[in-house]
């Protein structure tokens, strides 16, 4: 009789078998898209757990502000093998252990670290890790990587790297796809953040300095960059990630995101990945309407609508893109269905299911839902 052992074996072996070498050890956490159903069943026969869709987790009850790097989240440096990725939230929240420090993650445990760790809105927060986890995670396992594994020296596993997503161009210390795909901080770029914040900021990164380096990174991606892509929801994102870092990194923020970051705290973040000694997260959630008054300061200062290069130098305006969340639902939805033409049986199941979860994040009735796979 077969032994246990020899038959987990032979399960691990069986993608190999089929001849399917690059899904040997397939992460759990690696996006199916773009797999034969033949492969998707060879794959998560070797997954250890397939819980598929999950709800969302509740809101966090104490939303005040209090010190976040304490005794019980101390900072460690990520170990070979962790996942980091192009977000400086999610890399701190992982350095600190409010994420798994491995940097793999269910979305319910993003929802609830973006919160506890920054106070960011319970809605926002939902609606971000949804739009982001349909067509980056793995809806089988339902985990998600926070980035790139930094120590494969094999193919990377791309988790929220997969670009022309939310992962996109024009970014504030990382370079375009089309100039190598790097997640990685780069220094020139952190450089121009401190010219902005020297010109404009009084050596502050304030409203006024972030949407000056933003605007320059989005010309710099204009006139240089033959592919750049600006459409939803990296156009969003891009505009969100102007202000989270005032929103966010600055200890004990106000409510109405009165205080302007310092260099020094900036770089804690996006280069080092940890919080500052005894920081505070800021006082109350930064949600829908903390994130609209942000937008209405700094869209007059950047003010390019979404769109996208056809040759340098020769932006395009697309008019059907008003950047709304029913817009960013309706493409997403889209992408998912080209992502997943023919899923199995299991994985449309959850597929279904989190498109689901990922429309009631809108709380928006008067968004058109959508059922690529029926009802
Ligand atoms: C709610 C879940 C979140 C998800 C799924 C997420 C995802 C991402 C992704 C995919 C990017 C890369 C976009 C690009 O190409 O520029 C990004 C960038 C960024 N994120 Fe997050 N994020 C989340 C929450 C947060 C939080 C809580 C913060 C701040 C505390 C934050 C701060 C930033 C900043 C500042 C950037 C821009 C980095 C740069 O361009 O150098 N994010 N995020
Ligand atoms: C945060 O700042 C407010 C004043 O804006 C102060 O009353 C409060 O004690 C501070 N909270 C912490 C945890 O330091
Ligand atoms: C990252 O890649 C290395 C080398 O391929 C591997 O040993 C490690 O297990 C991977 N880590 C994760 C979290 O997948
Ligand atoms: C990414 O940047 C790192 C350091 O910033 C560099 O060592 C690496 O070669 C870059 N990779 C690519 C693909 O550009
Ligand atoms: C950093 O960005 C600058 C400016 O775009 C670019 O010239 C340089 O090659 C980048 N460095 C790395 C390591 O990617
Ligand atoms: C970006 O380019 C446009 C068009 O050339 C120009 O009007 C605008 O001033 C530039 N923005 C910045 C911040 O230099
Ligand atoms: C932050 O910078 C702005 C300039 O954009 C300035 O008007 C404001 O007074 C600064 N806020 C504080 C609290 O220093
Ligand atoms: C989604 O797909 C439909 C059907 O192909 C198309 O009419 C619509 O414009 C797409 N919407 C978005 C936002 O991608
Ligand atoms: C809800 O969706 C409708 C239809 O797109 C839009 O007009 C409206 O502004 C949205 N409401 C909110 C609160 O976002």
């Amino acid at each position: 009789m077969m032994k246990l052992q020899n038959l987990a074996t032979l399960v691990a072996l069986v993608p190999y078998a089929l001849g399917f070498p690059r899904l040997e050890n397939f992460p759990e956490y690696r996006s199916l898209a773009g797999l034969s159903p033949r492969e998707v069943r060879a794959v998560a026969r070797t997954f250890s757990s397939t819980p598929g869709a999950q709800s969302l987790p509740p809101p966090i009850s104490d939303t005040s502000a209090k010190v976040v790097y304490d005794s019980e989240h101390p900072y460690i440096p990520d170990q070979p093998g962790d996942i980091r990725g192009p977000c400086p939230g999610l890399n701190t929240l992982a350095s600190h252990g409010y994420l798994p420090r491995n940097g793999v993650a269910t979305p319910a445990q993003i929802i609830t670290a973006v919160q506890e760790g920054f106070n960011m809105g319970w809605n926002v927060a939902s609606l971000v890790t949804y739009m982001t986890f349909i067509v980056d995670g793995n809806h089988l396992t339902n985990l998600m990587s926070i980035g790139a594994n930094t120590t494969a020296d094999d193919e990377p596993t791309p988790g929220l790297n997969i670009h022309f997503n939310v992962e996109g161009d024009a970014s504030t210390t990382r370079g375009d796809f089309y100039f190598g795909n790097n997640y990685s901080f780069n220094e020139t770029l952190f450089d121009q953040l401190e010219e902005a914040a020297n010109r404009v900021g009084n050596g502050f990164i304030t409203i006024e300095s972030a949407s000056l380096h933003r605007a320059l990174r989005i010309n710099d991606s204009i006139t240089r960059n033959p592919t750049f892509w600006f459409g939803s929801p990296r156009f969003v994102a891009a505009y969100l990630e102007t202000t989270v870092p005032l929103a966010f990194f600055v200890n004990n923020q106000t409510l109405d995101t009165t205080l302007n970051l310092t260099l020094d705290v900036a770089r804690d973040f996006y280069e080092k990945h940890r919080f500052p000694e005894g920081f505070v997260r800021r006082q109350g959630p930064f949600d829908v309407a903390e994130v609209e008054f942000m937008f209405a300061k700094i869209f007059p200062l950047i003010n390019v609508p979404p769109g996208h290069n056809e040759g340098v130098g020769n932006y395009v305006v697309n008019p059907e893109d008003d950047g709304s969340s029913c817009y960013v639902y309706h493409r997403q939805v889209n992408l998912t269905a080209q992502l997943y033409p023919n899923p199995t049986p299991e994985l449309e199941v959850a597929i279904k299911a989190n498109l689901v979860t990922f429309y009631q994040t809108l709380h928006n009735s008067s968004c058109e839902q959508y059922f690529p796979y029926g009802q």
